[in-house]
């Protein structure tokens, strides 16, 4: 099987530097700590409210960094400029409302199929290429064929936050839409609530050949340190992998 690319989003240490207005933690000093413990990019998610990760953080980071970009973004126009100008390698085009804690659902690209068109092909002529995160869904992977990307992520919230039969079913719909949208052309990246504990079935999903997580990663490190938070989760997604 294919090695599985671990992406670690750290917007949750920009979380704890903007709990108190101060200038640490630096989500840009753990992005190099990750990087070095064996990370494959880095995700940042640049929200509308700015709760967390802030523009500058943005232009350091891709400046700084030694591994891939993946800016995580609204499809509005100030953020597709602001992407345009800064450059990242990836952008991952999500949805978000200012209430919800974290990203919650997939971007409803067969409903927003026109404007998710158009901030793409900005995009992707500033030479970012760019990702959909989506629901594991045959109406979003048509919506999704249509606006023409060369990567999807798949939302494993749902699968995160069952359990028993709800999860079984939520994975079946997870290998069945990673199968589908690989053999559409799509590379399959997948995130969100993923942990040691249950990266194991997603990262067996020999179509899925990125991972992005960022919550359970930072919250261990806190015990443990970032290079050990990190080898700890490349060490569940090898065991599950076999590679
Ligand atoms: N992928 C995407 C597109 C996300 O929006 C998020 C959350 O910001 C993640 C992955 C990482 O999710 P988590 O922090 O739950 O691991």
């Amino acid at each position: 099987m294919s090695r599985l690319r671990l992406g670690i989003n750290v917007d949750h240490v920009a979380t704890l530097r903007q709990a108190r207005g101060t200038a640490y933690p630096d989500p840009v000093e753990a992005a190099l700590l990750c990087a070095g413990a064996g990370a494959d990019s880095i995700t940042i998610h640049l929200r509308e409210d700015r709760r967390h990760i802030q523009p500058d953080d943005v232009r350091r980071l891709q400046k700084r960094s030694p591994v891939p970009v993946n800016l995580e973004m609204a499809v509005t126009d100030e953020m597709v400029a602001f992407a345009c100008r800064v450059k990242p390698r990836y952008a991952c085009l999500v949805p978000e409302k200012r209430e919800e804690l974290t990203t919650e659902g997939g971007l409803d690209v067969a409903s927003l199929q026109a404007s998710v068109a158009v901030a793409c092909r900005r995009l992707q002529k500033a030479g970012i290429e760019v990702s959909l995160f989506i629901d594991p869904s045959p109406a979003q992977l048509k919506a999704a064929l249509a606006v023409g990307v060369p990567h999807l992520e798949i939302h494993t919230g749902r699968y995160a936050d069952t359990r028993g039969r709800q999860r079984d079913a939520e994975l079946k719909r997870i290998v069945a839409f990673a199968a589908a949208a690989a053999d559409a052309g799509f590379e399959v990246h997948a995130g969100h609530g993923l942990t040691c504990d249950n990266v194991g079935s997603i990262a067996s999903i020999r179509q899925i050949v990125e991972l992005n997580i960022g919550h359970s990663i930072i919250a261990r490190a806190v015990f443990v340190g970032l290079p050990a938070a990190v080898a700890e989760m490349r060490q569940a997604m090898t065991a599950a992998r076999g590679a």
